[in-house]
Formats: C-alpha cells, structure tokens, sequence
C-alpha cells in the first residue's frame, strides 16, 4: 500500500514539462526582429516532450514537434510571423517581424505540451508593445554658473529620439512646475528623423527664490506606452551664501536695504546631476 502511494505521488508529478522562464521583451523595436525564448523543464526523461507551440494572440505562429519530420513548422509568417525558430527539449527560440505601427501590444504565448497519456498541456503568456524606449536619461541644460536671487533662469530639457514621444514633465522640489508661460508650457516634439523616430524637449523658466539653500530639480520622460516607459534627470542647485558685508552700506532706504540683502546673497550653485530611470512594472 505504501509502495503504491508512492508510485502515484510519483507520476503526478512527472506528468508535465514545467515552463520556467518565458523571455519576451516588453518593448519591440519594429526595426528589429524581438527575439523570444521559452526555457522548459522535466525533472523525469519520462514522458517526453511533444511539443512547444507559440501563439500571438490566439493565432498559433510556430510548432516544434520533435517526433515529426521537419520538426518544427511556422503559420502566418506573411503578416509579420516568425522569420526563424530553433528549439531543443530545453528551450524554444524564435524570431518575430514586428508591426510598423507605435503602441501595438502583442501578446505570445508559449504552450509545452508532454506526450501521453495525458498529454499535459502548460503555458504562459507575456505582452510585448511596439516601441522604441528611451536608450538615455533626458539631459538638462541652460545651468548657469551662478545666479543672483531672483533671478530667472531658462532651463531646457531634451530626450533622445524615440517612439512614441516622450512627454516631459518638470519638477520643483518634487511637484510638478507651473511657472511657465504662453508656448513654454508645452513639450515640444521634433520631426521625425531617418529611423521615423522623434526627440521632446520642454523648457523651465525659474525664478531662484529658496530660503533653504537649494532646489532640487527634476525632468521626467515619459513614453505613453503600457506599462509607460519613464527616464528622469534630476539636479540640484546649491546655494552658498557668500558675505559680501560691505554692500548692505550702500542701500538708502530701508525697502532697498531689503532688497539688496537679499539680491547681494551671491549664489555659488553647484549642479549635480544625477541620472535615474524607472519603468513602471506590470500589472
Ligand atoms: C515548476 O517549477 C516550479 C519552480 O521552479 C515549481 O514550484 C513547480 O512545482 C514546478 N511544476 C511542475 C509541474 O513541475
Ligand atoms: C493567421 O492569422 C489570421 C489573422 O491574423 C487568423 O485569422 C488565422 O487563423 C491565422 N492562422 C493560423 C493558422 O493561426
Ligand atoms: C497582457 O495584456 C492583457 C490586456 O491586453 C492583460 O489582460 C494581461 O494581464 C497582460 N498580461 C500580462 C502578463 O501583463
Ligand atoms: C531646447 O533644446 C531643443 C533641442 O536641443 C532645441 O531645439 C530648443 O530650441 C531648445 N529650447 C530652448 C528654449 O532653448
Ligand atoms: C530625484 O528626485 C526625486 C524627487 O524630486 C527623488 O524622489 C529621487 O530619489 C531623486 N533621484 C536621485 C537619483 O537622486
Ligand atoms: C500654457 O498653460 C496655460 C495654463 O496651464 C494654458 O492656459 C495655456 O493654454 C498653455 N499654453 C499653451 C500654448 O498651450
Ligand atoms: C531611481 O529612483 C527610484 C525612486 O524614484 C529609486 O528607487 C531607485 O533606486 C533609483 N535608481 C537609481 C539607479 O538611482
């Protein structure tokens, strides 16, 4: 009785192959192929392998099949399929043409299935949007060496070309800017370049006014993709006052002596820049 617990338990669990990573990028470049690999396992020679099948949506696109010649075939290679496939009883490769068209969100699934008696079927399924991300965080430029209080200061921050454009948004000490005016307000896209992709910029104008010694700056690119695809830039402006005592004799009036007390604080600003991207994870 116990010998046939055993053996039952055992052939549960022998049943099936186990998919144990499905790659699949989450952004497609439609200028390259998206390379995808389903990595399966059997901790037990027995049962084999029958074969590995990938779907887009629920269209079937490729078959490996082992035990047939040739082993493995592919379907819908026409309307942007599979342009090469290798698999083996550990892994299955294969190479996809992807559409030309922005923010397509394809969904592949790879389907391992083990020979009889039961056939156990496993499968897993992952998205892919068509994108180009942002390969770099977006540059700030337009720092000044030093500023004086209340001085306004243009800021512009720019992206490499990607696809679909990035919006940009700033940030003053961690909220969003509102200090702009008429068109400055706005990301700006450029045309589009060889490749059809397109870079954004969008400018700050900055009134330095802080009693707390620095302003934490802070760009942020995001791609209107899903899951959105965001690279930031941040920087810090520094102030260090440095007393120049013998100026306040010079205000008259007490209104200017406020004023030239506080225009006179010269502001060493030192920039750091620090570079910072997240993309925000699946739901
Ligand atoms: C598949 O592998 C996972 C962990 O790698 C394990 O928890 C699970 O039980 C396995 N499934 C089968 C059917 O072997
Ligand atoms: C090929 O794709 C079309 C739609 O794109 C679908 O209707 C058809 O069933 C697919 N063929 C196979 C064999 O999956
Ligand atoms: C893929 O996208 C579909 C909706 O199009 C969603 O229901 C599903 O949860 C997504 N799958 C993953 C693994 O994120
Ligand atoms: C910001 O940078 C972009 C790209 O470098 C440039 O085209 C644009 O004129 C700049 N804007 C300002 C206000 O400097
Ligand atoms: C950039 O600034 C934001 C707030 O503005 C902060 O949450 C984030 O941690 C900063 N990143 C780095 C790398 O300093
Ligand atoms: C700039 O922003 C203001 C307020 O947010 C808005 O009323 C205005 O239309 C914007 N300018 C442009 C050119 O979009
Ligand atoms: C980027 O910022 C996030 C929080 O916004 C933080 O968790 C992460 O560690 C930062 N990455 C780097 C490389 O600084």
């Amino acid at each position: 009785m116990p010998v046939l617990l055993v053996f039952g338990l055992f052939v549960v669990i022998a049943t099936a192959h186990n998919i144990t990573f499905l790659e699949v990028p989450r952004y497609g470049d439609p200028h390259q192929e998206a390379n995808l690999i389903c990595h399966y396992m059997n901790d037990h020679d027995d049962p084999a392998l029958h074969s590995v099948k990938w779907y887009r949506g629920n269209n079937e696109i490729f078959r490996f099949t082992p035990g047939q010649q040739p082993p493995t075939r592919t379907f819908n290679s026409t309307a942007g399929g599979v342009s090469k496939g290798s698999c083996n009883l550990n892994s299955c490769a294969i190479s996809v043409v992807l559409p030309r068209n922005y923010n397509t969100k394809l969904s592949f699934t790879c389907e391992v299935s083990t020979e009889g008696p039961r056939f156990a079927v496993v499968k897993q399924t992952k998205n892919l949007t068509v994108a180009v991300t942002l390969k770099e965080d977006p540059v700030i430029t337009g720092i000044p060496g030093t500023v004086q209080l209340g001085e306004d200061v243009l800021l512009n921050c720019t992206t490499q070309p990607a696809m679909p454009p990035a919006n940009i948004v700033w940030f003053i000490d961690g909220r969003p800017d509102r200090t702009e005016l008429g068109l400055l307000n706005n990301t700006q896209v450029s045309s589009a370049n060889d490749f059809g992709l397109r870079s954004s910029w969008r400018s700050l104008r900055l009134r330095v006014a802080t009693s707390r010694g620095f302003m934490a700056l802070r760009c942020e690119a995001t791609q209107p993709t899903w899951p959105p695809y965001t690279r930031a830039t941040n920087a810090t402006l520094v102030v260090a006052r440095s007393p120049h005592l013998s100026m306040f004799t010079a205000a008259g009036s007490s209104s200017t002596i406020l004023e030239a007390t506080v225009l006179i604080v010269a502001m060493c600003i030192s920039v750091h820049i620090f570079s910072n991207y997240s993309a925000l994870s699946e739901v």
